[in-house]
Order: C-alpha cells, then sequence, then structure tokens
C-alpha cells in the first residue's frame, strides 16, 4: 500500500498497536532511511499514549542494537541488527527468551533464519516523493489479513 505522508504512516501505527499482544515478533525490512525507525517511533508512542504514559523519545538502537521500553504491563524490545554480520551473533541479544513477556520489533533482521509463529513482516520502500513510501505486509497467522483489515 502507499503511505502517503509521516501522518498517514501513523495512523497505520494505531491500527497495528492496537492487534500488538506479547510474543509478537515485527521484522522491519527495507532499505537505509526509508522509515523503520520512524514507524517503530509512532509505534511506542501511540502504546504510551493509549495506556497513559508520557511519550519519549525513541532513538535508533543502530549503535546499542536494542532499546527497551517498559509501557505499562508491556514491554517493547526495539533491536536494529545492521551492524551484525554473524549469525551467532545473535544468540546473546535474546530474540527467543522472553517471549511471553515482550513484544520484539526488529531493523534489519536478514539473519534471524528460525521459523517465528505469528510473525509479521513490513517491507518498506521509497515512493514517488520525499514523504511517500510504499510499504508490504507479509504476515503470519494472526497477520495474514493484515492488509485488509488497515
Ligand atoms: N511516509 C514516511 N514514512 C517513513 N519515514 C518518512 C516518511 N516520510 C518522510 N520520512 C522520513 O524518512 C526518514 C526515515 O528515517 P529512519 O531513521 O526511520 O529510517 P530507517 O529505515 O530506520 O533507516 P536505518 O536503516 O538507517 O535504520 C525520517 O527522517 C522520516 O521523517
Ligand atoms: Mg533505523
Amino acid at each position: 500500500m502507499i503511505v502517503k505522508s509521516l501522518d498517514h504512516l501513523n495512523s497505520i501505527s494505531v491500527k497495528i498497536s492496537k492487534k500488538l499482544e506479547k510474543g509478537d515478533i515485527i521484522f522491519l525490512i527495507g532499505e537505509i532511511g526509508v522509515g523503520k525507525t520512524t514507524f517503530t517511533r509512532h509505534l511506542i508512542n501511540n502504546l504510551q499514549k493509549q495506556k497513559g504514559l508520557k511519550e519519549t523519545e525513541v532513538l535508533s538502537p543502530t549503535f546499542n542494537l536494542l532499546y527497551e521500553y517498559d509501557i505499562k504491563d508491556l514491554k517493547i524490545m526495539h533491536y536494529d541488527f545492521y551492524r551484525i554480520n554473524k549469525a551467532d551473533e545473535l544468540d546473546n541479544l535474546g530474540i527467543f527468551s522472553d517471549r511471553l513477556n515482550a513484544i520484539k520489533v526488529i531493523e534489519w533482521p536478514d539473519l534471524i533464519k528460525t521459523p517465528i509463529k505469528n510473525k509479521l513482516e513490513i517491507h518498506f520502500e521509497y515512493g514517488q516523493n520525499d514523504n511517500v513510501r510504499n510499504i508490504k505486509f507479509v504476515g503470519f497467522e494472526k497477520w495474514a489479513n493484515l492488509e485488509y483489515e488497515i
């Protein structure tokens, strides 16, 4: 689908945030600067708003690999694996641990080959002009029909 603006991206993130549950894993796929962190920022800030919390800064985890957000009973783990070169470097990052307690959002997830139930992939591409993006949902199980629900 075509994302016309940052506002439009925000409204998409609201709809996804309402369907999110503990245990969900979202892969964000697409080139540098296409909007993966921006989407995550909207998603986290919307969850904070919905739970009556103050919105916090959401920075890119490119250098830290992981930033965590505690949003009342929800924990969001935001990863960026751009700088990881080998799959075994992922072993200590807890991608599959704490599965039932956290929601994981992963930029540059290419090295993760393990099949994941209820995975949602969001593929981003640059669009016709600066603020436009094309996104495609590849959802499994509970996310399978997302493109018709948004
Ligand atoms: N419709 C849109 N959706 C997403 N980002 C947009 C849109 N329009 C403009 N932008 C801008 O594009 C930039 C996206 O940068 P962002 O850091 O989110 O990319 P990224 O995919 O996380 O890059 P990286 O691979 O380096 O982590 C931001 O400056 C954002 O404001
Ligand atoms: Mg990013």
